[in-house]
């Protein structure tokens, strides 16, 4: 079976596991935000990740569907959050949960979408290894928030290295996805070997993913990625592309947009352009593509370790995926 037809296959396997628990969920008055949230059209990379996982350390996919689905339902609580903090009023092509409804109740269904996450986990038939599974959320939930606030510091700070940013992407990306491969791993009931494995594959993903993310952000259309084209630069994100474009730098005009990016946290949506032509005649773009590419391979090399089977080779189709992904 082809890769396309695989994820097709668990992408619906993860609707309609996430229909049948929300047709049965006790957020009455929330549900509609919730619902809205988690049903908007998102790509599903997450629980198709744990289901491979779970594959790839021996156990049968379908297994680590209420896995999958609370890792996914857990990506979307974190985006609900993140547009307000971001003031991104666009997502996935529609209205952001908090410009539909209002901040009060964005919080309120993010809120609520994290038990929810538990309880949909509660679910998995064979429970041997539940507590390292509640762990594994509780640890990750927690690194995501860090993250995310390191996020939100760096966008005041004026001093930020390459270093300090690949960790907060570890954080608030990378770990999402560990938390993934962790839990599939753990639906398997792997050894430790191999669920170290899947995780240093995921975490190297992850952070080649939000590299990605942040080129997409101001590289393709709006139309295509469904979020403000530029929305880094009006919030003054320290993305890759700011740290090295500040890295290679050379000529007054581009040193003196920068810096006013970094003086005033930020520029108007009419300079969005101007930063992305700066970002390519700094070089910085390519690098970012570059870096994407290396982690890629990188996080590809992982996968030699494990032992050979169906599961290995679609995870190695899985990172391609994401590398060639347009939004
Ligand atoms: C967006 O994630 C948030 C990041 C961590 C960059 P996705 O691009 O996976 O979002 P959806 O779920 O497919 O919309
Ligand atoms: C990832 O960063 C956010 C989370 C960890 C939730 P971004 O803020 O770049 O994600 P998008 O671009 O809004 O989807
Ligand atoms: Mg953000
Ligand atoms: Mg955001
Ligand atoms: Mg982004």
């Amino acid at each position: 079976m082809s890769f396309d037809s695989r994820y097709s296959e668990y992408v619906r396997i993860v609707e309609s596991t996430l229909a049948d628990f929300l047709a049965h969920s006790p957020a009455e008055h929330l549900l509609e935000p919730v619902r809205y949230a988690l049903t908007s059209g998102g790509k599903r990379i997450r629980p198709v990740l744990v289901m491979l996982c779970c594959g790839a350390a021996g156990g049968n996919p379908v297994d680590a569907r209420w896995a999958a689905i609370t890792v996914e339902m857990l990506h979307n609580f974190t985006l609900v959050h993140d547009d307000i903090m971001d003031k991104a009023d666009k997502r996935r092509g529609r209205d952001s949960v908090h410009v539909k409804w209002n901040e009060d109740t964005a919080i309120l269904a993010g809120d609520a979408i994290i038990p929810l996450a538990c309880l949909a986990m509660l679910k998995t038939e064979s429970h041997s290894r539940l507590d390292e599974m509640l762990a594994a959320v509780s640890n990750g939930i927690i690194e995501v928030c860090e993250g995310q606030a390191l996020d939100l510091k760096f966008e005041r700070s004026k001093n930020v290295s390459i270093p300090e940013y690949t960790r907060m992407i570890e954080l608030k990306t990378a770990r999402m996805l560990v938390m993934g491969a962790r839990l599939g791993a753990l639906a398997a009931d792997a050894d430790t070997r191999t669920m170290d494995l899947l995780c240093d594959f995921a975490s190297k993903v992850g952070i080649a993913f939000q590299i990605q993310d942040d080129i997409l952000d101001i590289a393709a259309e709006s139309t295509v990625t469904g979020k403000r084209r530029g929305g880094d630069v009006i919030e003054g994100k320290k993305t890759f592309l700011v740290l090295r474009a500040l890295e290679n730098v050379h000529g007054e005009a581009d040193r003196a947009l920068l810096q006013r990016f970094i003086d005033q946290h930020g520029l108007p949506a009419e300079e969005v352009d101007a930063m992305y032509d700066l970002f390519v005649r700094t070089g910085a773009l390519r690098d970012a593509e570059q870096a994407v590419a290396a982690l890629t391979d990188e996080a590809r090399r992982d996968l030699e370790d494990l032992p050979p089977s169906e599961y290995v080779d679609l995870l190695r189709a899985y990172a391609a995926m994401l590398l060639n992904r347009e939004f």
